[in-house]
């Protein structure tokens, strides 16, 4: 029994770190493509305005949903991760490795609060009455949602903690 679950440890392991982290990793290029993307369509239909297009609103929809696809993948890479773990078993000496108490706290609840903020913009561009106040709530609400993932994201430039572009 013990050997069993000491296999499937192994595995979940192994899965975290040859399919789910480079997969987390990919996504990201996804989601800011999307958002930016999402940003322009915003901000060409608010100052030019348009009318909000079946195309705009399948834009503002599915750039929302790659980010919560990214989400989910992201809680699963935390819940395997051995940085975590070890934030977690050992709180008080992690708090003090920028790059354990990065994985452990920062890009989980900044990324959190990103997706919560775009949410929120998708979710109340879709209810607004006008066609521009649709874009200019997704132009606004979508680039905070960008600015806090950028400065969320471990970029091998970061201050906070370094990964590499592709992985
Ligand atoms: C838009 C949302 C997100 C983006 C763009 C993003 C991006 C990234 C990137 C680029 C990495 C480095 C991957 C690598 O090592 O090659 C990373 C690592 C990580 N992410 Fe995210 N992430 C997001 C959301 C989340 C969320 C919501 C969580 C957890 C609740 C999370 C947990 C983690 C963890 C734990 C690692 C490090 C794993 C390890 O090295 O052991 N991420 N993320």
């Amino acid at each position: 029994m013990f050997y069993y679950i000491f296999v499937l440890h192994k595995v979940t392991i192994t899965m975290t770190s040859s399919v789910l982290l480079p997969l987390h990793s990919y996504l990201r290029w996804l989601v800011l493509a999307a958002l930016i993307f999402s940003i322009y369509r915003a901000a060409r239909g608010y100052f030019s305005r348009r009318s909000f297009s079946k195309s705009d609103d399948a834009i503002r929809h599915w750039t929302a949903t790659i980010a919560h696809i990214q989400f989910v993948v992201g809680m699963l890479v935390y819940l395997q991760s051995q940085l975590v773990k070890y934030f977690w078993n050992d709180f008080a000496a992690a708090r003090a490795n920028l790059e354990l108490l990065f994985f452990g706290l920062i890009h989980s609840v900044l990324m959190l609060l990103a997706i919560v903020v775009l949410s929120i913009g998708s979710a109340t561009a879709k209810r607004k009455a006008s066609d521009v106040e649709k874009f200019k709530t997704m132009l606004v609400w979508y680039i905070v949602a960008f600015l806090i993932i950028i400065i969320a994201i471990p970029w091998p430039f970061s201050p906070l903690a370094n990964r590499p572009l592709l992985r």
